[in-house]
């Protein structure tokens, strides 16, 4: 799998690297369907969860999947939008299947996600070799907007909806290690953090039905997976209420049903479908985060300890500019009451900017002394680049000169390296409960798996499998990995 890291603009732990900035494609499916189609993702792990649907869609289609573009008749770019040079990464992908469009003329060339969203039919018009367009909420109309490039007309639908969440779509696994999945549980984004582009990418926020999410979790179970990742850019203001599935139905029978499930009430519904199945989730917004989320993940055991925190700043005024909404003090706040509820071994990790707008050199500072407080297990982090048509962009000037940028994030990039080392040294000596996802990046004699905490832990296989809990002692680590003894 090539990896693609934009130099300096993300930095993480090696093997934290997937969640963001990795490109991942379809894997070869052979069952004697006309066409074949190869899928490459960009960005989160939405887009991923996302190319699942995709696949699913297409295979009803008639199309098989390959992991080789040259062999493909079809290819999508799930694309990113949520820094330059993400699109600019696309960009160049595009232009190297230019020649292979020359040899090859009936190749289909798609953009899908939130480049596609952002550009709409300009897109067409900017790289000529883009045949469709669709955006994260049409992908139910692929199949027609592949057939109208099939009879010669290029084809867009950017069409965003309220309502739509794939609910009903089974996803098709891409790159599974088999014991690990994503569950999207909302689409969309209802923030309008000044710096972001996904509440224009994405659309309204809305989340899905908590009956069809149990019912994943658990056809994933009896298929042998062991964790599942429940999404959403703000899974803290997940609401579901049976009365919008009732909306044809009579009046009286509609007031019966009126209950209302939030986040804590939908990660209890999951981590009760099997003990043994673990549960985690991404992304928590620190200003929506509540007390019974957290008393909820100390109740089960099988949800993990474990909550991505995006801080962004530890400056309360660069907050207040990037319409976060909250300020250090309520973050802090926020940090203690995990600390106090699920205890010090509670895994959390942030996603910090540097040199947002008019960001001085004491606010910077004040990041730097935010990540000191919280002791962060790992960060990803980023300098701010300017998004056209949002807030910040409208609003304020992007006046941090780059080099200023890429100084303040190298010293947050070194400030989490040490707080990772730390975070791991004091694991050193301690047992953990592992679920085994598969064979350590570096050996076949070695198996890696996480603790609850999503600490990376490597440790010799002994008669050991992928998909089985087992009880690690940790005896070394980077400040990337464990590195421990399976203990019977
Ligand atoms: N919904 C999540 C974040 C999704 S985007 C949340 O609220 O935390 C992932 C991360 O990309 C963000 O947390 C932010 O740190 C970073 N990001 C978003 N827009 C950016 C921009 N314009 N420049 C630099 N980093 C950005
Ligand atoms: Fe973007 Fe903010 Fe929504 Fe996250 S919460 S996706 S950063 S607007
Ligand atoms: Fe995700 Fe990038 Fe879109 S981070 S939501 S794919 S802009």
């Amino acid at each position: 799998m090539s990896q693609i890291i934009e130099a300096l603009d993300i930095l993480t732990p090696e093997n934290k690297q997937e969640d963001q900035c990795s490109v991942k494609t379809t894997a070869e499916q052979n069952t004697g369907k006309a066409r074949k189609l190869y899928i490459e993702s960009y960005g989160c792990q939405m887009n991923f969860s996302d190319s699942e649907i995709v696949t699913s869609i297409m295979q009803k289609e008639g199309f098989d999947t390959t992991d080789s573009f040259e062999k493909a008749d079809v290819i999508f770019l799930n694309t990113c939008s949520i820094r330059e040079k993400a699109e600019q990464t696309v960009r160049k992908r595009l232009g190297q299947f230019n020649t292979l469009k020359e040899e090859k003329p009936e190749l289909l060339v798609g953009v899908l996600g939130c480049m596609a969203e952002r550009l709409k039919s300009q897109l067409l018009e900017e790289e000529q070799i883009v045949d469709l367009v669709a955006g994260p909420d049409a992908y139910r109309d692929l199949p027609n907007l592949v057939q109208q490039v099939d009879e010669g007309t290029k084809s867009v639908n950017t069409f965003l909806s309220r309502e739509e969440t794939y609910a009903d779509i089974n996803p098709v696994r891409l790159n599974s290690n088999g014991v690990t999945a994503f569950i999207s549980i909302m689409r969309g984004c209802d923030n309008m953090c000044s710096f972001c582009v996904v509440p224009f990418t994405r659309g309204r926020e809305r989340s899905r039905d908590p009956h069809s999410i149990v019912r994943e979790a658990q056809d994933l179970f009896d298929r042998g997976y062991r964790e599942v990742t429940l999404l959403g850019q703000n899974v803290d203001s997940y609401k579901w209420s049976s009365n919008s599935e009732l909306k044809g139905k009579a009046q009286s029978e509609r007031a019966r049903e009126t209950d209302i499930v939030n986040f804590a009430n939908l990660l209890e519904m999951v981590a009760q479908v099997h003990p043994d199945l673990r549960i985690r989730f991404s992304t928590s917004h620190p200003k929506d985060i509540t007390d019974e989320v957290l008393h909820t993940m100390k109740r089960y055991e099988n949800i993990c300890k474990y909550i991505h925190l995006p801080a962004q700043s530890g400056n309360t005024r660069v907050l207040e500019l990037m319409n976060r909404t909250y300020s250090r003090e309520w973050y802090i706040d926020r940090v203690d009451a995990i600390r106090r509820i699920l205890g010090e071994d509670c895994g959390i990790s942030s996603d910090m900017i540097a040199g947002f707008s008019t960001e001085t050199e004491e606010e910077h500072q004040e990041t730097l002394t935010l990540m000191d407080y919280v002791q962060y297990d790992f960060s990803y982090m980023f300098y701010y680049s300017e998004r056209p048509g949002t807030l910040a962009a409208r609003k304020y000037e992007d006046n941090i000169p780059l080099d200023v940028k890429k100084r303040r994030l190298r010293e947050i990039i070194e400030k989490q390296q040490a707080i990772s080392l730390k975070r791991n040294q004091r694991d050193v000596g301690k047992t953990f409960k592992v679920l085994v996802e598969g064979f350590s990046k570096r050996s076949d004699d070695d198996l890696q798996g996480r603790n609850s905490a999503n600490k990376v832990i490597v440790f010799p296989k002994k008669h050991y499998h992928k998909g089985q809990y087992v009880k690690v002692q940790v005896h070394d680590c980077t400040a990337a990995t464990l590195l421990g003894e399976i203990v019977e």
